[in-house]
């Protein structure tokens, strides 16, 4: 009865302009590994979940890239959207799609974009959650040690007492908080972040809809007999155009009072800013970690630098930017003014 359901409908906007709306980052080799995020998070999940188990939500736009992708995946197994209404209405979706099939379903909800460096460690940490919400009516997220004060982030404070073996029951959960709130929380020692990857058995968490969304959750409940039948499309169609714009996040993990933590220790990182990729890649002495072969760099410093072109490119006297360069677009950030990026998007509409 383990499921998972991997969110890849997310246009990556903080990776702009290298990541956009019609070729997200997930679908991207971010990092020169050889394989796509996408594909990585899959094999992830292979390894103890059947493919026939495995589930990928994204909006429709990118329902042939996953196939492409994925050719292991069951064509099946590729569950459109038509609108992107960010993560919580994807989960309901997907909570019943499964639960209709399997009601003693266990699920596990993925993001796509994450790097995940300890492979067994995570396998038995995904184990651990499902076996406890099996048996529990428990949502539980998976923890992760902070590091710095960042914003893009859930922040997630915890009871000192052990409920199961290493699950906390979850006091405060705060969605993305301010920068000052964040610090606070870094220095008090005792908060962790959310690393986006929920687990929970069909029922708790179609109660949880229920409950903190329950108009969403009746759009769905209404339209149940269509799930898993020729006429899930169109029926898909006319919910999402009536649904809320909003995250699982706010939507439900603020909210509930059954959330659970498991601390984890799998080396993750969320791919989801320049800065996060510059701190996964090699650096040279100056601290600059270059991705692009005609790249000259002098008296230059802790730069992230994409030039994957054959123009050259030279920086002199430049430190701590991001500087991206696309066939359309080239990108000159400061690095501590990231999160903005996803600003300027939407401003320049040439995010195609
Ligand atoms: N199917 C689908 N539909 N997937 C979506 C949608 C949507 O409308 N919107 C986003 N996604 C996917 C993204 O592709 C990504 O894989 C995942 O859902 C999470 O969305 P993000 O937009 O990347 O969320 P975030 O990074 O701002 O915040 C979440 O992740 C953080 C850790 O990386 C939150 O859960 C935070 O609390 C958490 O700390
Ligand atoms: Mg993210």
């Amino acid at each position: 009865h383990f499921y998972v359901a991997i969110m890849a409908g997310g246009i990556g906007s903080r990776f702009w302009p290298y990541s956009r709306t019609d070729y997200p980052k997930q679908f991207l080799d971010m990092l020169n590994t050889g394989k796509t995020l996408l594909q990585w998070t899959y094999e992830r999940f292979a390894q103890f979940i059947p493919p026939n188990n495995i589930y990928v939500v994204t909006h429709n736009a990118y329902a042939d890239l996953v196939a492409e992708q994925l050719p292991q995946l069951p064509k099946a197994n590729i569950v459109g959207e038509p609108s992107r209404k960010n993560t919580a209405p994807c989960v309901d979706y997907i909570s019943h799609k499964i639960s209709k099939k399997d009601p003693k379903a266990s699920i596990i909800c993925a993001p796509a974009d994450h790097l995940i460096m300890d492979g067994v460690s995570f396998t038995s940490t995904c184990l651990n959650a499902l076996q406890f919400v099996e048996k529990h009516s428990a949502l539980v997220t998976l923890g992760i040690k902070p590091t710095r004060p960042d914003t893009g982030y859930g922040y997630i404070q915890f009871e000192t007492e052990q409920v199961a073996d290493n699950v906390y029951k979850v006091k405060t959960f705060t969605e993305k908080p301010n920068l000052e709130l964040a610090k606070t929380f870094l220095k008090s020692g005792d908060f962790l972040w959310n690393a986006g990857i929920f687990v929970w058995n069909a029922r708790s968490i179609l109660a949880a809809f229920k409950t903190h969304l329950p108009e969403m959750d009746e759009l769905f409940v209404n339209e149940q007999a269509a799930l898993n039948t020729d006429a899930e499309a169109e029926v898909i169609e006319r919910i999402y155009s009536q649904c809320t714009n909003i995250s699982i996040d706010y939507g439900i993990m603020e909210k509930a009072d059954n959330v659970y933590v498991i601390p984890s220790n799998f080396g993750w990182s969320d791919l989801g800013t320049w800065a996060s990729a510059y701190d996964n890649l090699d650096k040279d002495e100056q601290g600059n970690a270059v991705q692009g072969k005609n790249v000259m760099l002098v008296e230059a410093a802790n730069n992230m630098v994409k030039a994957p072109h054959d123009k050259l490119v030279l920086l002199q006297g430049l430190d701590d930017y991001i500087v991206i360069d696309t066939a359309d677009v080239l990108l000159v950030c400061k690095k501590e003014n990231e999160q903005q990026i996803k600003e300027y998007v939407s401003e320049v509409k040439r995010h195609k």
